[in-house]
């Protein structure tokens, strides 16, 4: 019985280490828009132009210009030059960047869902 209950243990912690290259788009980073985002980046006229939803807006995400800064909101492979990261991490200003650190308002994101951002763009940024 215990044995049992600290495999579980185990098997959670494991979880939720989960190595580079483990991150997928749909499953992981989708439910942190859903949960975080979309209720102000709305199709239509989302804030700066973005959508985050359906699909996680991917298409208004990887590969596409910022409207704020030079940079692209997603550039696959490099997580530091994605607009959209350094605004979850506080560092857009220093990218030619404005507005506030995202979610905007009183909610944070947690370092570890920030994380799982980060590595499904250094990942790449694939679409599955
Ligand atoms: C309460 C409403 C609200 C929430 C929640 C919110 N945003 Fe925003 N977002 C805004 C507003 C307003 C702007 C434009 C002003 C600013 O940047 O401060 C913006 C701008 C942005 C931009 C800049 C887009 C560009 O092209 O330059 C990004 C990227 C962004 N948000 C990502 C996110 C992400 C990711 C989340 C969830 C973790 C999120 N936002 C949650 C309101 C929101």
């Amino acid at each position: 019985m215990r044995r049992q209950v600290l495999v579980g243990v185990l098997c959670g912690a494991l979880t939720g280490m989960a190595q580079a290259g483990d991150v997928q788009f749909a499953r992981d980073v989708v439910p942190i828009f859903k949960t975080s985002c979309v209720m102000c980046h709305l199709p239509g006229n989302g804030p700066a132009g973005l959508a985050l939803h359906p699909k996680g807006g991917y298409a208004n995400l990887v590969g596409i210009a910022s409207t704020q800064s030079p940079l692209l909101r997603v550039a696959p492979g490099n997580p530091e030059e994605s607009y959209l990261y350094r605004k979850l991490v506080g560092t857009h200003a220093g990218a030619g960047g404005s507005g506030e650190r995202m979610p905007f308002g009183d909610m944070q994101l947690g370092e570890e869902q920030i994380d799982v951002i980060r590595r499904w763009i250094a990942d790449g940024a694939k679409a599955e």
